[in-house]
């Protein structure tokens, strides 16, 4: 069933567990969200980045996981991931997608406050719920991948605590030492600041870039404050990597085979994440 976020991630929080998001833009990712959401007898979010709309459109999305949705016993949310257009917002919302990030990072907290505040109405209304995002971090694809991650790029705790304030968002993308994409060495996530920033802002904390963060760490970060982590790269990268031995093995080269083996390898990398939740 398709459910909306805002009373998953708060309960989520309130028993300090949390729901995996991954991304999605295709069939085969999807049904390997369901398939190992289902294995795992958990809630999912299926996340569709803005970057996405060339391999599948918002309304195409939509059709998929609402079907799919039909056909599942546990709650499911469709969210937009990391979106900065906020017109690609109201559309997705207007398709059926019961949760938005608008990410407004890069701007001026003034402007990024305004522009939240603007969705956040629009989507209210319509029952959907907002993520939004303070600090800096990198490129949702992994691309810029700074040396190392410098404090001076957390998320300030003041200013969350007037973000989540005058915005009235549902929760909060920060960076804490997390980053996009393939670490370049072990992530030391700064959970003195992620409690900080939780009690400033009073609502579930999303985490980013949990491909190859170590598992304690996100599990502490779930127990202090995180309610709904994102996983991408890995995910991406077990299907490539299960194509390619299955093209080396000269198993097959039909690609609806190697789609197959893409999509189980990827239910199975998922599966591992709701040991988190
Ligand atoms: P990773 O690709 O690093 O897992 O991050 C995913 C993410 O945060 C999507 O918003």
């Amino acid at each position: 069933m398709l459910t909306n976020s805002i009373t998953l991630l708060k309960d989520a929080r309130a028993h300090a567990q949390c729901i995996p998001a991954f991304n999605i833009y295709n069939l085969e990712t999807a049904q390997a969200a369901f398939q190992a959401a289902r294995l795992a007898q958990k809630p999912v979010i299926a996340a569709f980045g803005e970057g996405y709309q060339e391999n599948a459109s918002l309304l195409v999305i939509a059709a998929i996981v609402k079907t799919l949705a039909g056909q599942h016993p546990y709650p499911v949310v469709l969210h937009l991931d990391h979106c900065k257009e906020i017109d690609t917002i109201y559309r997705a919302i207007d398709a059926g997608f019961t949760s938005v990030m608008y990410d407004g990072s890069r701007l001026p907290l003034k402007d990024n406050i305004a522009n939240t505040l603007r969705v956040v109405q629009y989507a209210h209304e319509r029952g959907v719920g907002v993520e939004g995002e303070l600090g800096c971090m990198n490129p949702e694809d992994g691309s810029e991948m700074p040396d190392s991650i410098s404090h001076s790029a957390y998320t300030d705790v003041n200013q969350a605590r007037r973000y989540a304030k005058e915005t009235g968002v549902d929760s909060l993308a920060g960076a804490v030492g997390n980053a996009h994409g393939l670490y370049k060495g072990t992530p030391h996530l700064h959970m003195e600041r992620l409690e900080e920033i939780y009690r400033a802002v009073e609502i579930p904390l999303v985490l980013h870039g949990c491909s190859g963060i170590p598992a304690g760490q996100i599990r502490q970060a779930v127990s202090i404050a995180v309610a709904k982590i994102n996983v991408n790269t890995e995910l991406a990268l077990a299907g490539s990597n299960q194509i390619a031995a299955l093209l080396r093995e000269k198993e097959t080269m039909r690609l609806e085979k190697l789609m197959l083996g893409a999509r189980e390898r990827m239910a199975e990398v998922m599966k591992s994440f709701f040991d988190f939740a």
